[in-house]
């Protein structure tokens, strides 16, 4: 760990605690091991919000932060003997040093420690339900405090929710975290690039090509360039899987002259990156696959320039949405004599029969990244907008204005289940088209752009 980074988490904490106020203190723990089955447990990932205050990955840990600036890490205690078995601890000796905490203790003295560190204090903030029996176990110290109060002892009046606060300060990302997301987007999209020339030169040779052996070039190529893990399991969908909007890589095969859309993105250093292309398994596009995957391009180009400070979240959904209900009406996958014009595809949402999620989210430490998506100067002034998933109507509650620094992935597709009416040139076709992109000041920087996009260049990749 480097000088500068331990400065950077204490500049958070130090954020934090200005926040929260003088008279305040949170409590953050990390994530819990998870058990996979008998005495195997799921690979560890700490806590985003933990990390992001800590820079620290060891289980066990908690961090408490006071509305004075005070920070005390608990952690695990060496041991000879468990660090032969699982590993290095940090150790709460070097903990101050090496992570810039004021204090350090073992984990062991959580129970003995919190309540004189809650003892005095107006409020205290944690995490609501994101942490299995982190409720209790505050319950607890605050008993303990109060079963001492003929000693004079004064239990917090109050309970907050840290989320939101956390929530806001990771909404918009420094340049630290935007140089860590170009990055994971850098190798993510070097393990696009692989997978497609893998799967064209395999079929090429004759090979049978699976969805798990690309799976198996994205992963060599995360693992290749450092990332940790991937940020979520990689979607591999060959031919008519695509379709499925949350299939995993599977064993579909993968045939020549159909599409394959693979939705994959590494974690580096605790930061997500998520991108999705879709590619034709031998390397050239059919006339319809093209036709679709220009459309679904254009849609995104549009989503492209919607996104830039001081337009709202949804405003690039609204420019998918147009240009997809026009081209579906273009192509003939919505009948002009049924559905009418473009205004009305989009009013009676036709569209959504093939395009059917929104076009984003936030991402960052978690792909789906933590921030309201609602205004939050603006909850309660009177307005009105309509749900691009539900189709509700959304009152006094205006969808979040974009600021530099905030990053969002811009995803359109089109999935073509067959259906009466639907060309059948058409059916089974599923495209994604997935970038990841942080708000400038003037407009939008597509970090994920190593890997190609546009028809002629996955073409020239996939021959070379
Ligand atoms: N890979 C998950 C998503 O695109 O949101
Ligand atoms: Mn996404
Ligand atoms: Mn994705």
């Amino acid at each position: 760990m480097t000088l500068a980074n331990t400065k950077l988490y204490a500049q958070r904490r130090a954020a934090l605690a200005q926040r929260i106020g003088v008279g305040s203190i949170a409590i953050i723990p990390t994530a819990h091991e998870q058990q996979r089955n008998r005495d195997s447990d799921f690979l560890f990932r700490h806590d985003s919000y933990f990390y992001y205050l800590a820079g620290f990955t060891e289980p066990k840990a908690w961090l408490v932060i006071t509305g004075d600036g005070h920070s005390t890490l608990f952690c695990q205690p060496k041991d000879r003997e468990r660090e032969i078995w699982d590993g290095l601890r940090l150790g709460p000796e070097e903990a101050p040093q090496a992570l810039g905490v004021d204090e350090a203790f073992s984990s062991a003295e959580l129970d003995a420690k919190l309540p004189a560190l809650l003892d005095g204090r107006e409020s205290v903030w944690y995490p609501f339900a994101t942490h299995k029996g982190l409720e209790t176990r505050i319950d607890g110290w605050l008993c303990g405090l109060r079963a001492r109060v003929r000693y004079g002892t004064l239990a917090p009046e109050q309970q907050r929710d840290l989320c939101g606060v956390l929530d806001e300060m990771r909404l918009v990302k420094d340049t630290h975290e935007q140089d860590v997301m170009r990055r994971a987007a850098k190798i993510s999209a070097g393990a696009h690039v692989r997978a497609m020339q893998r799967c064209a030169g395999m079929l090429r040779a004759g090979l049978e090509v699976r969805e798990y052996h690309l799976d198996a070039e994205l992963l060599h190529e995360f693992r290749q360039h450092g990332s940790q893990y991937p940020a979520y399991g990689s979607i591999v969908a060959a031919g008519a899987n695509a379709c499925v909007l949350h299939y995993r890589a599977d064993a579909g095969r993968v045939q020549s002259g159909e599409l394959v859309l693979v939705d994959a993105g590494c974690e580096l250093d605790g930061y997500a990156s998520d991108i999705t292309r879709t590619f034709p398994a031998n390397g050239v596009f059919t006339g319809p696959q093209r036709t679709l995957y220009e459309l679904v391009l254009a849609s995104q180009a549009a989503a492209v320039s919607a996104t830039k400070p001081g337009a709202r979240f949804t405003d690039p959904h609204d420019a998918v949405v147009r240009v997809l209900a026009q081209g579906m009406l273009d192509v003939g996958l919505l009948d002009k004599n049924k559905a009418g014009s473009v205004d009305d595809v989009i009013e009676k949402r036709a569209y959504f029969q093939f395009y059917m999620h929104r076009t984003g989210h936030w991402i960052g430490m978690d792909v789906h990244d933590c921030g309201v998506y609602t205004e939050p100067s603006e909850i309660g002034q009177v307005s009105e907008r309509r749900d691009a998933l539900t189709g509700d109507t959304i009152r006094d509650r205006p969808a979040r204005i974009l600021r530099a620094g905030m990053v969002l992935t811009i995803e359109p597709g089109i999935y073509v289940r067959p259906a009466e009416g639907v060309p059948e040139a058409f059916h089974n076709i599923g495209i994604r088209i997935e970038d990841d992109a942080i708000v400038t000041a003037t407009g939008c920087e597509l970090i994920s752009r190593d890997v190609p996009v546009s028809v002629a260049e996955i073409e020239a990749l996939m021959r070379s």
